[in-house]
């Protein structure tokens, strides 16, 4: 594959939602870093298609169908990775959506239930059935990937702002509980990374956007893929319950 550096060899990793978007982007530089990948997402088409992309490149990956708001699909994709690789080192709990703008006094009960189960009880989910594997490794780390939004707020947001505050908070709570047992935990927060969610933006609010980044443009997957493959690394023995922007200043400002 192209890579110099294997900082990632022998690791196993998994990541959820890793069919699209970002997490296709951190599996396949968890892969292109020498780990051992078992990508999970609902939408099978596109998990198989991030794992012949990593095998395609020389690297090591399979797929596991997982719907990261049920418990028992949780449980089963660390077993189902423990069962294929032997162990845990890593796992990325990537899976989320974003709900239709709309403002808090409108939301109705599915869609706040629809964004908590996915956002939140999802990373609950996962890092409740991903621990116990990583304390059995003696050790690993857990990567959230929050959002700049699980630091301030944005008009029409207001679940997905109080999911990803929330799986800020987790993270820490990891730290916390467990840095003894030898498993850290960090929270991502990118800033609006074009995964095709905004390809219907009209260009006016697609301008606004762009200039709430003071680099002046959104950002790219490969810019969240490559930086969650290093802080996965597990030479960064000291970095536990932080939250790290990867939002070209936007939250500087
Ligand atoms: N794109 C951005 O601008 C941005 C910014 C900040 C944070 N994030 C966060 O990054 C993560 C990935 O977002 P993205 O933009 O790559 O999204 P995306 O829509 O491009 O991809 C999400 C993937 O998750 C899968 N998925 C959805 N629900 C699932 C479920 N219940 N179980 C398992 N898989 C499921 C989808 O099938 C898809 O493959 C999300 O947590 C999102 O909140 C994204």
């Amino acid at each position: 594959m192209t890579t110099t550096t294997a900082f990632l060899d022998g690791q196993v990793a998994l990541v959820t939602g890793g069919g699209a978007g970002l997490g296709r982007s951190i599996a396949l530089h968890y892969a292109r870093a020498g780990a051992q990948v078992m990508v999970a997402d609902l939408d099978d088409a596109a998990g198989a298609e991030t794992v012949r992309l990593i095998t395609e490149a020389g690297g090591t990956a399979r797929f596991r169908h997982t719907d990261v708001s049920k418990d028992a699909d949780a449980r089963a994709l660390v077993a189902g990775t423990l069962e294929a690789y032997g162990k845990l080192d890593i796992a990325c709990n990537n899976a989320g959506v974003a709900p239709p703008a709309t403002k808090l006094a409108e939301i109705d009960d599915a869609l706040w239930r629809r964004i908590q189960s996915i956002n939140l009880d999802g990373v609950f989910y996962g890092m409740r059935a991903q621990i116990p594997a990583l304390i059995e490794n003696g050790g690993g780390v857990i990567v959230n990937i929050a959002s700049i939004l699980g630091q301030v707020g944005f008009p029409g947001m207001a679940p997905y702002v109080a999911t990803k505050h929330a799986v800020v908070g987790l993270t820490k709570q990891v730290a916390v509980d467990y840095a003894e047992q030898g498993v850290r935990a960090i929270a991502i927060g990118p800033a609006f990374i074009k995964t095709g969610m905004e390809d219907n933006l009209d260009p006016d609010s697609r301008a606004e956007l762009e200039s709430a980044h003071p680099v002046g443009r959104m950002g790219e997957p490969e810019e969240v893929g490559s930086v969650v493959a290093m802080v996965s690394a597990p030479n960064w023995t000291f970095v536990n319950g932080g939250y790290l922007p990867i939002d070209g200043g936007y939250l500087a400002r």
